[in-house]
């Protein structure tokens, strides 16, 4: 369980995270949402006990103890956003010392290990490592323990579509078992797959907390139709417009904005005009596109 209690962090009296509640249970993953520098990995180091609230009081546990006592410590991992290690030692012998440190089994360096993809080179300085490696090292770090709190600032960012599944596997094992994960992303494939809800901080406020539908509802609704099309009557794009204001058309190419419900009935009146539809495509909404009418005001 992590707690924030009207959680507030400000920096030279600019405010990072302004008023923030919000409850995350065992067994509960939550994706931690926004644009660059709207507060996110300020949220997770106040989980993490690294940084202390300005005001409000950040929880860990069931009852919960603040974030900068040392049971909290000992209750959760965090993965920084960016890691870094002694360049000297290797992969092996980072991962033998926190293992050591979090006081794990032998056998987990090997799982860990495998998760890194370090297995050709866990013998080599880490000196040596592309930056992809690096992170998956601090990946595999943060992932050895099985803490009943996992703070994972984007864990996603260096991985691999080899990766990708090797930590998507982890995780929903971990919330099966009951773990608390909280977790920072861009990529809204990682936030559908793994998170319950989606806490989306825009300038340091939480504009949105959703669950995975509401979500998708929100984007679908501002996904487009694009059609190329041929032989339209004069008065066809007038007409489409009474079915969406938003409709505009560069020469073949028809622009259509608007919910995936009102997709047929778009295809049906260009269909019945007797035009010629060449192709179709339709996207769904992008997060920054949403994210600009959360800041609008116009979600
Ligand atoms: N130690 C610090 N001192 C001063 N300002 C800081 C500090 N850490 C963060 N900030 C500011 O707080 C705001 C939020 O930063 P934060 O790192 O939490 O954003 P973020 O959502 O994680 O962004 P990104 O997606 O780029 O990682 C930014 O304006 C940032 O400049
Ligand atoms: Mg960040």
């Amino acid at each position: 369980m992590i707690t924030f209690r009207r959680f507030t962090k400000t920096f030279a009296a600019q405010p990072a995270v302004r008023d923030l509640s919000l409850e995350i249970a065992g067994g509960e993953a939550v994706a931690l949402l926004g644009p660059n520098g709207s507060g996110k990995t300020t949220t997770l180091k106040a989980a993490a006990g690294l940084i202390r609230p300005t005001s409000g009081d950040v929880l860990i546990g069931e009852p919960g103890v603040t974030a900068r006592d040392p049971r909290a410590r000992r209750a959760l991992s965090f993965l920084p956003q960016r890691v870094a290690f002694p360049e000297s030692l290797t992969g092996r012998e980072v991962i033998d010392f926190y293992r050591r440190l979090r006081g794990v089994e032998p056998a987990a360096a090997d799982a860990a290990l495998t998760l890194a993809s370090l297995n050709g080179s866990s013998n080599r300085a880490i000196s040596t490592y592309s930056g992809g490696m690096v992170q998956r090292l601090g990946l595999a770090v943060a992932l050895l323990p099985s803490s009943p709190v996992m703070l994972l600032d984007e864990p996603t960012a260096a991985l691999d579509p080899d990766g990708l599944c090797a930590f998507y596997s982890v995780i929903e094992h971990r919330k099966a078992a009951g773990q608390t994960i909280l977790f920072t992303s861009h990529q809204l494939g990682d936030a559908e797959r793994l998170a319950d809800r989606f806490a989306i901080l825009v300038e340091g406020t939480l504009a949105a907390l959703l669950t995975a539908r509401e979500l998708g509802d929100r984007l679908a609704s501002r996904g487009v139709l694009r059609l190329r099309i041929e032989n339209a009557p004069a008065d066809l794009f007038d007409r489409l417009r009474r079915l969406s204001p938003g409709a505009t058309r560069a020469g073949d190419q028809w622009i259509v904005p608007g919910p995936a419900g009102s997709r047929p009935a778009v295809v049906d009146l260009v269909r019945e005009s007797g035009a010629s539809i060449l192709g179709l495509t339709a996207e769904e909404g992008r997060l920054d596109v949403f994210y600009r009418d959360l800041v609008g005001g116009r979600s």
